[in-house]
């Protein structure tokens, strides 16, 4: 018999400025349809569960959000066994009350990038997945008891608005998203979270706000964000956000009880075959 390499239940996406999760990892390439992810894949035990680790602009940094290999990464996370993913991200804040070091878990994003490889179905069979709740409700209510019972600042819902980089927003683009009420944003959720959907993954966004993006108005002192200051900010959360992983993982039922699993056959008009299949 071969053997079908190490296997995993939940995958976790690292961020600008998480580029390794444990020391005692066992490494893997995986090899995907859509070429290689964009590194090697980490397997570690958190509490008993399978976890794969994947940072998604490499571990020396050389994707940027435009070119990460998202489907290559989806598709390797699937093919390790993983049913739900959770995506950590660095995010700017577009709203005076949630400031940075602030953890906002996304319902709801708004797509402004361009030019992404942004689905599986290609053709001939069309499927059209619903994306009215990209984000997986059963994992964000885990995840929002547990930020709740570590004392950690965060927000339960928000919208991610998801630019295409690598520059920054202007001050005229970052009023526009700041009045349309949207909460934090970034480059990477999209279209992330909508291939983790497509494959029947379970998506957590934790979007961990690390500047105001252009400032802060009647705050002259607060400057619009740099890489450098991005990477700072993460870094100096980096503790948080593994206590939070490390608390989230074990917390998450093993059964899947929300509908993401379903999204395809959903989309196909399929039945629920008996025993929630
Ligand atoms: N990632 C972190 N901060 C950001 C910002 N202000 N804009 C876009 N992506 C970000």
């Amino acid at each position: 018999m071969t053997d079908p390499g190490p296997r995993a239940e939940i995958g976790v996406f690292g961020g600008s400025g998480f580029y390794q999760i444990a020391d005692d990892v066992q490494e893997l390439w995986v090899e995907t349809p859509y070429g290689p992810p964009s590194d090697k894949i980490s397997i570690l035990t958190i509490g008993g569960r399978k976890v794969a680790f994947l940072p998604r602009h490499g571990r020396d940094h050389r994707y940027p959000p435009h070119r990460v290999p998202y489907r290559a990464n989806l598709w390797a996370m699937k093919s390790l066994g993983v049913s739900r993913i959770v995506g950590p991200c660095a995010a700017g804040s577009l709203q005076p009350d949630i400031p940075p070091g602030t953890f906002v878990l996304c319902d709801q994003f708004v797509n402004r990038t361009w030019g992404r490889q942004d689905t599986y179905f290609e053709g001939p069979v069309v499927t059209h997945i619903g994306a009215a709740d990209p984000y997986c409700p059963e994992m964000r209510q885990v995840a929002a008891g547990v930020l709740a019972r570590l004392g950690i600042p965060h927000r339960t819902g928000g919208t991610v608005v998801v630019v295409q980089g690598p520059r920054f927003s202007t001050r005229a683009e970052s009023r526009e998203f700041r009045e349309h009420g949207w909460h934090v944003i970034n480059m990477t959720q999209y279209p992330e979270v909508i291939l983790a959907r497509e494959l029947g993954m379970c998506y957590l966004n934790v979007s961990l706000v690390t500047d105001y993006d252009v400032g802060l108005e009647g705050h002259p002192e607060v400057h619009p964000v740099s890489h450098q200051e991005v990477l700072r900010v993460f870094n100096a959360n980096l503790e948080h956000l593994r206590t939070f992983l490390w608390e989230l993982v074990p917390a998450i039922p093993q059964e899947r009880r929300c509908s993401c699993r379903r999204a395809v056959q959903e989309a196909r008009g399929e039945p629920e075959l008996p025993g929630g299949r």
